[in-house]
């Protein structure tokens, strides 16, 4: 970002501080893409369906409550990661924006940007979200928060849309929450070079990582007692009947977590109750389900410590530095753009 100008406001009348925010794909093309990865998950066997849905306002404020559960240690063990070692994070890093990407309401990110106001080094912020809302909220508060540093959120899709960040010098790339884990092992590879490609050398990436666990907890993580996660899961189909105009009943879906010790991930399917048809207006299609036919949502990958290291290793970074929580469930790992790409 220019510094000089202050950037705009674009919203929050009377907002207290300067912000920007970009929205990268317009309706329309948004709402295409949608219809043609629900027809395309709809038709696919088994059936599946594109998890950057479950984020609608709904979607990021069940996420909320869901980060605020017993059985979900993710979230608090991160902030315990970050609270410890936040400032030694900003002092290797050496950065002067922080991007974040899923920045969702971007909590505890406030422990990086603190770290990096206390250092003297704050010069910007960038959340980057899919939803718009979340997205200016996490704008709004960091904006009244660091009104020294230029705050630019982007509206984007992880898969479309990360060159649209801004290029401003020196930046410190952070992907929290565990949200690396919703990718499987060739999209990852993909997203690491990504974001390795449109970070400049010397600049730094931050990632949180779940780790490998006992099952039971793991599945609790993705399966609570008060049926949180279920609502989060058939969230998603109220978002396609909004969207499409489909008429599926949601409550005629069970939310089931499994998780599979070979490929180390938890899957969330949901699970139709009874033969069942339903119809999605707005893409003349009518799909049907067999009584106990499970179409998948979402994957979460745990990893093992080294294993996130060498993958960072394969997509063009040098690990700088990894921490885990105290009871060794969850990571963070630090690492530098390298100057020669990998052999
Ligand atoms: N970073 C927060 C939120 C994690 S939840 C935390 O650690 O708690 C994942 C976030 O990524 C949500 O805010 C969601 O809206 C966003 N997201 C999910 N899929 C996305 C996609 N394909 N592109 C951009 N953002 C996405
Ligand atoms: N990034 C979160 C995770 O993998 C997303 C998540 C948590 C999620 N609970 C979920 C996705 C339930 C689908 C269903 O932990």
């Amino acid at each position: 970002m220019a510094s000089g100008s202050p950037p705009d406001a674009t919203v929050a009348s009377g907002a207290p501080a300067g912000y920007e925010i970009s929205v990268c794909t317009g309706e329309g093309a948004r709402y295409r893409a949608l219809a043609g990865d629900v027809s395309a998950g709809l038709r696919s066997v088994p059936k599946e369906l594109p998890p950057k849905l479950f984020y609608d306002d709904e979607g990021c404020r069940l996420f909320g409550a869901i980060t605020r559960l017993d059985e979900y240690y993710l979230t608090r063990r991160e902030h315990e990661i970050l609270r410890r070692v936040a400032p030694e994070i900003v002092a290797l890093s050496g950065a002067g924006t922080l991007v974040e990407l899923g920045s969702g309401f971007s909590d505890k990110t406030r422990l990086l940007l603190d770290a990096m106001a206390a250092a003297g080094t704050l010069e910007g912020f960038v959340p980057f979200d899919v939803n718009e809302t979340a997205l200016r909220a996490a704008a709004a508060a960091a904006a009244e928060a660091y009104p020294g540093a230029a705050t630019h959120g982007v509206v984007g899709e992880f898969g479309a849309d990360l060159r649209s960040i801004p290029r401003v010098d020196r930046r410190l790339v952070a992907l929290l929450g565990g949200t690396i884990g919703n990718f499987s092992g060739p999209e990852r590879r993909k997203f690491l070079a990504e974001i390795a490609g449109l970070s400049s050398v010397g600049e730094t990436f931050l990632l949180g990582a779940d780790l490998v666990k006992d099952r039971s907890r793991l599945l609790a993580a993705y399966d609570d007692a008060a049926g949180v996660t279920a609502a989060f899961n058939r969230n998603i189909l109220r978002v396609i009947n909004r969207r499409l105009d489909a008429d599926f009943e949601p409550l005629r879906f069970t939310h089931v977590a499994t998780y599979d010790d070979d490929t180390q991930w938890i899957e969330m399917w949901l699970r139709s109750e009874g033969a069942q048809e339903v119809h999605v207006r707005r893409l003349d299609l009518r799909v049907s389900f067999d009584d106990g036919e499970a179409m998948r949502t979402e994957i979460s990958a745990k990893f093992r410590p080294h294993q996130i290291s060498d993958e960072l290793a394969a997509a063009g970074f040098a690990v700088l530095g990894q921490w885990l929580d105290g009871a060794g469930d969850f990571s963070l790992t630090l690492a530098r753009r390298a100057d020669r790409s990998p052999p």
